[in-house]
């Protein structure tokens, strides 16, 4: 008997690893992603770079100085990025700043 609860207790630890797994090591590669990319000229910390450089609009994230949507911004070539790093680079951007507000809210 303890042996099926010793199984039912790992099957339980792999399924969350299975299903919290890939959803961190996305975070963690955007936001290494956005250290190699935009690190070097911009802060690093991506929740600081928003509060520097993006408000926030009804139309997403937009850029404080140029007000241009950063995803526009990007797209034209800022940062030197390929499409699917832009899309990952954004939906980093748009979690940490949800996040983000959690906290202050
Ligand atoms: C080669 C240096 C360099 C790199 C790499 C770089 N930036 Fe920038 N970025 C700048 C400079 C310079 C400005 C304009 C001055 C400022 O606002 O700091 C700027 C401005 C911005 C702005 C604000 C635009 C505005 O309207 O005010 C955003 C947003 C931005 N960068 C995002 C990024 C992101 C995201 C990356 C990574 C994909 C990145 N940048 C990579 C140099 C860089």
């Amino acid at each position: 008997m303890l042996e099926t609860r010793m199984l039912k207790t790992a099957l339980a630890a792999l399924v969350c690893a299975a299903s919290f797994g890939p959803a961190q090591a996305q975070g963690s590669d955007a936001q290494t992603l956005f250290e190699t990319k935009c690190g070097s000229c911009h802060v690093p910390d991506a929740s600081e770079f928003l509060e520097q450089k993006v408000i926030v609009t009804g139309d997403g994230l937009v850029g404080e100085g140029s007000k241009m949507p950063v995803q526009t911004f990007l797209e034209s070539g800022h940062g030197r990025l390929e499409p699917a790093e832009i899309t990952l680079i954004m939906e980093h951007l748009e979690t940490v700043q949800d996040s983000s507000q959690l906290i202050l809210n």
